[in-house]
């Protein structure tokens, strides 16, 4: 996931051994006492690997518990994101003084049926996406772009987003995104709501990965 973000986030891909490692106590709480094995197991393998990011931000001890909006919970002073999907997990973690919020997301390259992909993009996403016979992964891709939008928004905004609340356009050469978030959603939503989100994006045969990341200079007025 480093490959997809600045220097200056530290990211940690999990390895076979932090899916069974230590929670600490308040990170624990965020994990519901029914949750089957597979859940808890990607839950510690996603807060390992963010004390771990965060250690390497100087960042040390602290949990990174859970909202009650499912969402991690930073440190002061820093910010990120966890993903997991089936073998793989990764965090990403910066400090607020260089950014407002971090997203990553990692899907499987799965090809999503009709209905779903309907709910996911746009009409003019879907007539893109159909332009590119073969190349099955690009109804993905929207997927995991527009996850990592949300990740962002959610932080900053603090609203819902639905996935056809954004534009997505794609540039396959420079594998960069950019999201324009539509006007009615944008008008009802408050001041410093950033109107354009962009990131970069990975398609490997058996997976897809994106991320992004929003400035304080990104927010609008
Ligand atoms: C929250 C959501 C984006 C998570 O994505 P996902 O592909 O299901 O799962 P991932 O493994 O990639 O990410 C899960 C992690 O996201 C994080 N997360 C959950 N809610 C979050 C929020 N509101 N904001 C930021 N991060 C959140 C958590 O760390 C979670 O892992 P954890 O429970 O183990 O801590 C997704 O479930 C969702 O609700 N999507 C609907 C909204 C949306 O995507 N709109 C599109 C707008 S264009």
């Amino acid at each position: 996931m480093d490959d997809l973000l600045p220097e200056w986030v530290a990211v940690e891909v999990a390895a076979e051994e932090d899916y069974a490692g230590r929670l600490l106590p308040e990170e624990a709480a965020g994990l519901s006492e029914r949750a089957v094995a597979s859940r808890r197991r990607e839950f510690t393998a996603g807060r390992v690997c963010a004390r771990r990011a965060l250690g390497r931000l100087g960042v040390h001890g602290l949990a990174v518990p859970t909202s009650p909006g499912r969402a991690p919970v930073w440190p002061e002073g820093t910010t990120g994101s966890i993903t997991h999907t089936a073998g793989y997990c990764a965090a990403a973690v910066a400090l607020r003084s260089d950014v407002r919020a971090v997203g990553i997301d990692a899907e499987r390259r799965t090809i999503l049926p009709g209905n779903v992909r309907g709910s996911i993009c746009l009409p003019e996403e879907l007539a893109w996406c159909a332009e590119r016979p073969g190349e099955d992964w690009w109804p993905a891709v929207h997927f995991s772009a527009k996850e990592v939008i949300y990740k962002l928004w959610s932080p900053i905004v603090g609203t819902w987003l639905d996935f056809l609340h954004a534009r997505l356009t794609i540039d396959v050469a420079a594998r960069e995104w950019e999201a324009r978030i539509l006007p009615g959603k944008l008008a009802e939503s408050p001041p410093g709501t950033p109107a354009v989100f962009r990131g970069r994006f990975h398609v490997a045969p058996d997976l897809v990965r994106s991320a992004g990341y929003v400035t304080d200079s990104e927010l609008r007025a």
